[in-house]
């Protein structure tokens, strides 16, 4: 099965050049220096909606170089939690590097001790990496609140808890003995917005090796059992598992087993690093693993297992169920994106690696089969529906676009695809700007389901510093840019934490 071309009016309409110049993309790449405390922001543009009411957490690498020695891959960068406060108009800004062991340690040394998973090796070549298999959990990739918890996630490791008003870190959290230590927890959860009665937080880890084992477990989120768990099961299939986000409907958490090798000698050498050894198997299919949820029609049913397109996924817009068939929104590249061990992430040739496609698959529980169409060819990442509909059919998608309307580049502008109809509104931060995921806030009492806001972070390339920059979720239009007193590193998931 392969993906069918979309019908695009727009298709071939743009020839042109990257619209961006690669200094400003780079100048995103620096340490984060400072560490403020609730600094009341203006907007320079525009107004901050009075109706606003919340806090914005955003997750991503603060630390990328040491005593004149880069990191391999940003993703090896520190965990930097930045936490923007909206109150009637008014918006504070606080950010705190998370206390991770290993970000304590090398702030006393002054350099790296450790390795990173994407390659990033100490000082001293191979001979000082080989065989010093030592996890650094750096904290680094989403950030939820979770009861009276902030938890800033990484996957190959139990959560840091965080205070979520003074982002001061409590320490690495077993979610009250539910982890073993050093076990996973992905940093990926789902938002069930009460499918079976109250919202919960659907969330897994994942064992890999010959055979992997994901546990998946729901949490409460609401009233006095905030952060207790619900329930949870543990399947084991075939395989070596790489996966990064999942996705939800009532009945399912939906997995995508990318068709990925992991050929470790070159990591246990010191040559490489854990996440580098991963590798596509050319020709080979994914397959798609449906887990029944506790409180499902399903419940208690072993998985479901389907064949999934070629491709590699990171991340999935949404999910839902209809009639006999499991939809699922997902964003597949051509083929997994690693930057070679020799390769500078600042140097990287973009027309060589492959652009995120969203594609829409449709898994018919009765039949076995599986159907694919691309929903849009402009290169996109981090996707997300409104949160009220997550699980459940969607009309609208909000993601980060390219400027082009075709190839892989930066990512510099929003977009806000109506998945019925194709058509699409898009705001930009070209050429000088550069965005990072948005995340969509629905309007308090919204009835309608583009009613909100659309909040992200934009590295912006002529101040060399950070911009807030909130739209009308339904328009695209621009609501207020508030310039930050901050320069970020492009980063990675947050949330929005309602007031
Ligand atoms: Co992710």
């Amino acid at each position: 099965m392969t993906v069918a071309p979309l019908r695009d009016p727009a298709s071939g309409s743009s020839e042109a050049g990257p619209a961006y110049d690669r200094a400003d993309w780079a100048s995103a790449f620096r340490n984060v220096t400072v560490e403020l405390d609730d600094v009341p922001l203006t907007a320079a543009r525009g107004e901050v909606p009075a109706a606003l009411k919340g806090t914005l957490y955003r997750n991503g690498p603060g630390r990328l170089e040491r005593g004149g020695h880069w990191v391999h891959h940003p993703f090896d960068g520190d965990g930097m939690i930045t936490a923007l406060r909206f109150d009637a108009g008014r918006v504070q800004l606080r950010n705190r590097f998370v206390r991770t062991e290993g970000w304590q340690a090398e702030e006393t040394a002054g350099r790296y001790l450790y390795r990173g998973v994407f390659g990033t090796a100490k000082p001293g070549g191979w001979l000082a990496n080989a065989f010093d298999l030592r996890l650094k959990n750096i904290a680094n990739t989403h950030v939820v609140r979770l009861g009276d918890q902030l938890l800033a996630l990484w996957e190959a490791a139990e959560p840091h808890a965080l205070d979520p008003d003074t982002l001061e870190t409590r320490g690495l959290s077993r979610l009250g003995g539910l982890l073993k230590p050093g076990e996973a927890f992905s940093a990926h959860p789902r938002f069930d917005p009460g499918h079976h009665g109250a919202p919960r937080m659907v969330t897994f880890g994942v064992k890999s090796g010959p055979r992997s084992t994901i546990r998946l477990m729901e949490f409460a989120t609401d009233g006095p059992e905030a952060g207790s768990l619900l329930s949870e099961r543990r399947d084991t299939f075939p395989g070596f598992a790489f996966l990064h986000d999942f996705a939800l409907t009532p009945d399912w958490a939906v997995f995508l087993q990318n068709a990925i090798a992991f050929q470790p000698l070159p990591y246990l050498l010191g040559q490489a690093g854990a996440a580098q050894c991963l590798k596509s198997k050319p020709g080979a299919r994914g397959s798609f693993w449906l887990i029944p949820r506790e409180g499902g029609a399903h419940a208690g049913e072993p998985p479901r297992i389907f064949e999934a397109p070629e491709g590699f996924v990171f991340h999935h817009l949404n999910a839902f169920q209809e009639g006999d068939e499991v939809v699922v929104d997902s964003i597949f590249y051509a083929d997994f994106p690693s930057i070679g061990p020799d390769t500078d992430f600042r140097a990287i040739d973009f027309d060589t690696i492959p652009e995120g496609q969203l594609v829409r698959c449709r898994l018919n529980l009765a039949t076995g089969s599986v159907s694919s169409e691309r929903l849009n060819e402009r290169c996109c990442e981090f996707a997300m529906v409104n949160p009220a509909r997550q699980g459940l059919p969607a009309r609208y998608g909000w993601m980060a676009v390219a400027e082009r309307e075709r190839g892989n580049d930066p990512l510099q502008a929003l977009m806000k695809l109506d998945l019925a109809s194709g058509e699409r509104r898009v705001w930009s931060a070209a050429p000088r700007g550069f965005v990072s995921e948005p995340v969509m806030v629905p309007r308090p009492g919204a009835a309608a389901e583009d009613d909100g806001w659309l909040l992200c972070v934009v590295w912006n390339g002529a101040r060399c510093a950070s911009d807030l920059v909130i739209l009308d979720a339904a328009s695209m239009a621009e609501v207020a840019v508030v310039e930050l007193p901050l320069a970020i590193p492009y980063g990675l998931h947050g949330s929005f934490v309602a007031a």
